[in-house]
């Protein structure tokens, strides 16, 4: 599969595996999708642009390299793309957000929009989308499309776990944004939830079930 980063990070793993874990308890999800966002941020932006800056040390003057553009975006799918969003931004605290609300129709699998807030020159910006799971991908998709339609044009799509289905989909829908993965699992059940997985991420980070 082109177009695609599986981040398998000993420490991404070792985290992944605990919160996979059924007996992993609301609040040690939470702080593992924290600590892992971290990791997930790390790789997401490695080849980000950069540019250099006179800077004084209190040695010398010197050339010091810096990010170069206009500040990232962003942009969390609601709700559990926010346990992602927050520990990105603890390593990038001056990103713009947008957030996109939406859910998955149980019975259908669609994607239903209930929100929506961004920057408005998306444009000049990279838009990273975060949310935990790719199943479907029509969540995905739809905050995608979304995004597009506000300007987007470089965009990257970053999850914890996918479903290879969803993958295929996105890739079909979305050829021109790559997407980058903690992992990649067998396969979705009859429901569209992803197998072995972890749940419903939203509930395991919130404990609404
Ligand atoms: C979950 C998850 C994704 C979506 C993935 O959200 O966070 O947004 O499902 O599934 P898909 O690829 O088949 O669209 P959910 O709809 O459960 O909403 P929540 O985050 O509010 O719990
Ligand atoms: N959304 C989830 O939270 N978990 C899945 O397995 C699939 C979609």
């Amino acid at each position: 599969m082109s177009n695609l980063t599986v981040v398998n990070h000993p420490l991404v793993q070792h985290k992944l595996s605990i919160m996979r874990d059924v007996d992993t308890s609301t609040g040690s999800f939470r702080r593992l999708l924290r600590e892992i966002s971290l990791l997930l941020c790390y790789e997401v932006t490695r080849d980000l642009k950069m540019t250099t800056k006179t800077i004084e040390t209190p040695m010398q003057k010197m050339e010091a390299p810096t990010l170069a553009g206009k500040k990232l975006v962003f942009a969390s799918i609601l709700r559990a793309g926010n346990g992602l969003l927050e520990g990105m931004l603890d390593l990038v605290p001056s990103a713009r957000v947008a957030h996109v609300g939406l859910y998955r129709n149980h019975e259908t699998l669609e994607a239903v929009e209930y929100y929506f807030k961004a920057p408005e020159d998306l444009g000049d910006r990279l838009v990273i989308v975060v949310d935990p799971m790719l199943a479907t991908a029509n969540s995905a998709t739809a905050a995608i499309e979304k995004l597009k339609e506000r300007g987007a044009t470089n965009i990257r799509f970053l999850c914890l776990l996918a479903a290879p289905e969803g993958v295929a989909a996105f890739q079909k829908s979305q050829p021109d944004v790559p997407i980058f993965t903690a992992a990649i699992d067998e396969r979705l059940n009859e429901k569209g939830y992803i197998m072995p997985g972890l749940g419903d991420a939203g509930d395991r980070m919130y404990g609404t079930k």
